[in-house]
């Protein structure tokens, strides 16, 4: 599809719509030239227990990185997304529930939430929880997910969710860096009709050395399915809970204080403990929810990510609660029971607003009108898509089949780090180019650069940078302010680097064209090739790993890895299933690599520096494009993984 296919906003969707065109153009305009004013103003969207008088205060000067936002502001999070909503809608579902059976649902309403939330807040202080310590939440996709991390916020506890497909490897390695004192996990989870063995995880993960700062592990009984009990460190949620009180005083937090740490991945090293804080991040989530979503009272909203990735973090807990929004939360797969699971959920449940993956469109797309048999997706008014980029073919099944044509799509670019969407449409004032994240979020400034940092004018591509902080920000690495400055700061001086690469053309609007550095992006989870590498030289017969991404239907991008075997070992059928199963116990199934080259050396530089340029191009079949390969120790090598490689 070309992109001069334009969808352009329709006058009915502008009338009906928060923000028209004229309006996006001019709020865009105030937000750059005055931010203080702007955020001044729309900081306003929270209820603050104590009001701020400085806005924003931010340097991304070297050496000198520092972001902050309301800093002399207090609120608390909970508050915001439950108790300030109670007055005028105590009765409405905060909570809609679908779980992986079609026949288990719950409606939880902003009143129940309160409850429910104050009780679990009250156990944790029983445990000593206090303001300031960290806590580990490895969840199932059920209520008390969202139950755990509102208490967290509510006492001022910090929460580090980690997604319930990692391996307990992935777990430790989370609880250690994050010093965490306690984990709250389930019994099990369930997907697709089928356990995950969450309790059993997280007892194997604290088996490993450097855990013995974690003092209790809450379980919450979900399918009550057997698990061991250490009954000197294991609480059952039920029992601490129900004699609780229900009322639970919100604690006062500073908007500068951590709200959460998320890990994830980067270009090398371990996963990075990105810290968001209070106020500016749920400012960020608020204003972005409402406007990207075009939120209006009565709409019902289902954000499709698990609570373990940063959307299920802005998107599907805290922007929509804390606009007062009915959130579904779904415990299952897009696929299970039947291919058109998903519709029907929309239907079921009269979703309006639709946020998923390009993943999972694709999958759908797969099975054609199998995915949409026998429902009508009538209530749809707005879908969205996030994670990953979405192929213009992918982008217009999705208009076409899920939305009925009617349905604008935003197509949201953001991350980790950024707390919040920075590039999206707005569904009454963007006309659409489908495969384009269009233009950027009232506050953000972005700007493409070359390699050397300096800013490109006009249609033009290149590095994905950030001029100036928002609200949303991350502030920095858990522990690691280094890493922080190193990582986002010091490729280009004095903005905020991406690691994505992009296109602008003449209309303004942004193409993200993919990352620009190591890592990939396998079904919209994110993960670092050095993190696969370390998990596939950790195997005792593999002396040598480099992976690369390939181009993969449904996932976006696949893993390829090339393994180098000690010398004596013989690559078979067996190894080759042992290596793969290896990797999705050290990291978990979604790093699981989708081919394995048995290489006999890998392409190095005289210095040794493996050239990975040239192990994408034969991974891709490109061996024609190779490139400059005069600096390779030894060319035989890469004729031999040609070769290797045509007989895959
Ligand atoms: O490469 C971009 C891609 O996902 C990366 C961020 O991944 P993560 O931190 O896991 O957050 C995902 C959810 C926000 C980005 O650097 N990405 C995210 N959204 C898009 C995207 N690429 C293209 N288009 C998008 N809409």
């Amino acid at each position: 599809m070309s992109e001069n296919h334009v969808y352009p906003v329709s006058a009915e969707l502008a009338e009906k719509s928060l923000l028209t065109n004229e309006q996006y153009l001019a709020d865009y305009a105030a937000s750059i030239n005055d931010p203080e004013a702007f955020w001044g103003e729309k900081g306003k969207i929270l209820d603050w227990i104590k009001p701020y008088t400085k806005v924003k205060n931010c340097s991304y000067d070297p050496g000198h990185i520092s972001i902050n936002w309301f800093e002399d502001g207090e609120l608390n999070v909970s508050a915001n997304c439950i108790d300030r909503h109670l007055a005028s809608k105590g009765d409405q579902v905060a909570i809609l529930w679908e779980g992986d059976s079609p026949d288990q649902d719950q409606s939880i309403t902003y009143n129940e939430l309160h409850k429910r939330v104050c009780q679990f807040s009250n156990a944790l202080k029983a445990q000593d929880v206090q303001k300031g310590d960290v806590v580990c939440l490895y969840m199932p996709m059920t209520p008390e997910a969202a139950v755990a991390m509102l208490a967290c916020t509510r006492i001022g506890a910090v929460h580090s969710i980690v997604f319930g497909g990692f391996s307990p490897e992935a777990i430790a390695g989370r609880i250690i860096d994050s010093k965490s004192k306690i984990v709250i996990t389930a019994d099990e989870g369930r997907r697709g009709g089928r356990p995950v063995p969450l309790k059993a995880n997280v007892d194997e993960a604290l088996e490993k050395e450097g855990t013995d700062c974690v003092e209790k592990v809450i379980v919450f009984k979900n399918t009550g399915g057997d698990v061991a009990w250490h009954e000197q460190r294991d609480l059952d949620w039920e029992t601490i809970t129900a004699p609780q009180s229900e009322q639970c005083e919100p604690t006062a937090m500073n908007a500068e204080d951590p709200l959460f740490i998320l890990y994830t991945s980067g270009s090398t090293g371990t996963p990075k403990g990105v810290l968001h804080t209070t106020g500016g991040y749920l400012v960020y989530a608020t204003m972005t929810f409402k406007y990207v979503f075009d939120y209006q009272e009565g709409d019902i909203y289902w954000c499709t990510a698990d609570v373990g990735w940063i959307t299920g973090h802005s998107y599907l807990v805290y922007g929509p609660l804390a606009n007062g929004a009915t959130t579904l939360l779904f415990e299952g797969v897009p696929t299970y029971p039947t291919t058109a699971r998903m519709s029907e959920v929309v239907d079921k449940h009269n979703v309006t607003l639709l946020y998923t993956a390009p993943t999972a469109i694709r999958a759908l797309m797969a099975k054609g009108d199998d995915a949409i048999k026998g429902t009508s997706r009538e209530s749809l008014r707005i879908l969205g898509s996030v994670g990953e980029p979405i192929n213009p073919e992918a982008w217009e099944w999705y208009y076409d089949k899920i939305g009925n044509k009617s349905c604008p799509i935003v197509d949201t670019w953001w991350q980790t780090e950024t707390g919040g969407i920075l590039i999206t449409p707005l569904p009454g004032a963007t006309d659409l180019k489908p495969g384009s994240a269009t233009r950027p979020f009232f506050g953000v400034q972005p700007a493409l650069v070359d390699n050397e940092g300096v800013i490109l004018e006009g249609a033009i591509e290149g590095n994905l940078v950030m001029l100036d902080s928002w609200p949303g920000q991350m502030r920095t690495l858990f522990n690691n302010h280094d890493r922080f400055e190193q990582t986002y700061f010091s490729t280009f001086k004095g903005m905020y680097t991406t690691g994505d690469g992009a296109r602008r053309d003449e209309d303004g609007y942004y193409w993200i064209t993919g990352r620009v550095d190591d890592v990939l992006n396998v079904s919209g989870h994110r993960m670092g090739t050095a993190e696969i590498e370390s998990a596939l030289v950790s195997h005792p017969k593999i002396a040598e790993a480099a992976v690369v991404g390939v181009p993969h239907e449904i996932k976006g991008q696949g893993i390829y890895a090339y393994v180098t075997l000690n010398s004596g070992e013989f690559s078979s059928p067996e190894l080759y299933a042992e290596v793969k199963q290896w990797v999705r116990k050290e990291i978990g199934p979604i790093a699981t690599p989708d081919i394995l080259h048995w290489a006999e050396g890998l392409p190095k530089t005289r210095s040794g520096k493996i050239m990975r340029r040239i192990l994408r191009k034969i991974a891709t079949g490109e061996s024609d494009q190779l490139g400059d390969t005069s600096t390779l120790a030894d060319p035989s090598v890469v004729d031999q993984l040609i070769k290797e490689n045509a007989e895959l």
